[in-house]
């Protein structure tokens, strides 16, 4: 029986996701069919219903439908329900559930890339931006035991919106603060992880503009931005010595559990395919 699956959104030529699943079905010669689908937000419950009755596995989602999605479905992982976005929805003879495998393809980019434990990179950690993917971030990192983590945002009260809703999922005596943009550069000192999150320094859009003068220097800086790969802040990180990992691990690594959930194959993340997206 052929597996289907498909990526939701409007606009949804320039998605990744069909390459990427594309890839692993060939690689593993899995039967099934990945495709990207057009599907505006008032279309998105009429969708659902009918890749359903088709007897599609699965689907992703991406901005904005990942939010409006919520209230369309079955069951809703707790983490998900807490960063308020679904990113994968699977279907299963108990209805619609929805699973957010960002803050998983996030922690698994940095562990990946870092030898050994990356305890040492969670003890301090300054996140910059407090938008949807800010939210998966800080998801990922809590429930990987963050001890300290401070929210740099240009709207602080966006930023408080973030922690009031991730505060469940802190464990043990975990400290979650908020602090104004001009505050950053301040908040670099004894940090020991710096990740941007917010579309500053993407192809386009405005550079980040962050000194880096007092973060230390075994601190490991990371970006979401995957557009250049190599961003302003990686290389003015890797310039002073700074451990650096770049965006594109977490959109192919958020794709794994997807791929495992939709066609019941767990893949694997290769240089050889890091190097076919990056053509
Ligand atoms: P996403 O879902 O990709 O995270 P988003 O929810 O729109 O997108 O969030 C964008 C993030 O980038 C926010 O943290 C936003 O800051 P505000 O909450 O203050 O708007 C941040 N951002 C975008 N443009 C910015 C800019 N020019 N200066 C500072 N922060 C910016």
């Amino acid at each position: 029986m052929t597996r289907k699956a498909a990526v939701l959104g409007s606009p949804i030529a320039h998605s990744l996701s069909p390459k990427l699943h594309g890839y692993w079905l060939e690689h593993y010669g899995v039967e099934g069919t990945y495709e990207a689908i057009e599907t505006a937000p008032e279309q998105l419950a009429e969708r659902l219903k009918e890749l359903q009755n088709e007897g599609y596995s699965g689907c992703n989602l991406t901005v904005p439908l990942k939010e409006q999605v919520l209230p369309l479905l079955d069951w809703i992982d707790p983490a998900a329900q807490a960063i308020g976005a679904v990113n994968t929805v699977v279907f299963t003879p108990d209805g619609a559930k929805g699973y957010n495998t960002d803050a998983f393809g996030f922690m698994r980019n940095i562990e990946a890339d870092s030898p050994g434990s990356i305890s040492r990179w969670l003890k301090k950690v300054v996140v910059i931006g407090a938008g949807g993917a800010a939210r998966a971030v800080v998801a990922g990192l809590l429930e990987s035991g963050a001890e300290h983590m401070t929210i740099v945002n240009r709207s602080t009260e966006r930023a408080g919106a973030l922690v009031s809703a991730l505060k469940p999922l802190t464990k043990g005596a975990a400290k979650l603060q908020v602090a104004g943009w001009d505050q950053a550069e301040t908040m670099l000192r004894d940090a020991t992880m710096l990740v941007n999150t917010t579309s500053l320094g993407m192809l386009h859009q405005p550079p980040l503009e962050l000194s880096l003068e007092n973060l230390p220097t075994d601190a490991l800086v990371t970006d979401i931005v995957y557009n250049p790969l190599e961003t302003g802040l990686l290389a003015s990180a890797r310039a002073r010595g700074n451990s650096v990992v770049d965006g594109l691990g977490m959109l192919l690594y958020q794709a794994q559990p997807a791929f495992e959930y939709f066609y019941g194959v767990t893949p694997d993340v290769t240089d050889e395919l890091r190097a076919q997206l990056v053509e």
